[in-house]
């Protein structure tokens, strides 16, 4: 409907944490007799963005700079932001993301140590006001989560990353969702798949309802 701007709904959390599976099976209930709905991911999301994605987890590239890293990250953000999620949002289309910049965050900010305020500033810069409506969050302690992301087969270039870097990323996933309460819900990933779809089917109906109600003074950006 024209005029009437969509949701922008995240799907976060460390390897193994199940968000994709998560995010299938929300959309399986959520989609058919609501809004259009774009369902996307990152790094990826467009053409360009998936080449970006390849490089980017390609083991045979090995270390790259972490400027590096999160440059080509945010290269790929720019063009998902213009060519798919912001046309997507404007008109009134509910944008299901695995992964967004909050990962960012995680992962370079706190991962490989840049800092918040590197990627703060390149969030800013690309994205305006633009933040996710949602962040399901979905955490699991890192062993666990490797041993999950591991069994499935073989290695992406962050999967070769030590137990010290997830560590780091869990960390800033969590205090990123304490310091915002209303636009984030953590779901314990340690559960069993129907336990955790559960819990986010709770976390959602809570979300709906509190959306309802306007915006809660005091949880900033
Ligand atoms: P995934 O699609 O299996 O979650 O893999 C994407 C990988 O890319 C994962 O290891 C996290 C990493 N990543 C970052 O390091 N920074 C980012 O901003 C994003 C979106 C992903």
């Amino acid at each position: 409907m024209a005029g009437v701007r969509g949701r922008f709904i995240t799907f976060e959390g460390i390897e193994g944490a199940g968000k994709s599976t998560q995010l299938e099976r929300l959309l399986r209930r959520f989609a058919g007799n609501g809004p259009e709905v774009v369902v996307t991911r990152e790094p990826g999301g467009t053409a360009l963005g998936e080449r970006l994605r390849d490089l980017l987890l390609d083991p045979s590239i090995g270390t790259m700079a972490a400027e590096t890293e999160l440059l080509l990250i945010f290269a790929a953000r720019a063009e998902h932001l213009r060519r798919c999620i912001e046309p997507a949002l404007a008109r009134g289309a509910w944008v299901f993301c695995d992964r967004f910049t909050d990962a960012s965050f995680a992962y370079q900010g706190a991962g490989r140590g840049l800092g918040m305020d590197r990627v703060a500033a390149l969030e800013d810069w690309l994205q305006g006001d633009l933040r996710p409506d949602l962040v399901l969050l979905f955490d699991v302690p890192p062993r666990l989560g490797l041993e999950r992301a591991l069994s499935r087969g073989k290695r992406d270039r962050m999967e070769n990353e030590d137990l010290a870097f997830f560590e780091r990323a869990r960390a800033a996933y969590l205090e990123r969702a304490r310091l915002r309460p209303r636009r984030y819900r953590v779901i314990d990933g340690a559960l069993d798949v129907d336990s955790v779809a559960a819990a986010v089917d709770a976390a959602w109906s809570d979300w709906l309802a509190a959306a309802n109600h306007g915006p809660v003074p005091g949880d900033d950006r």
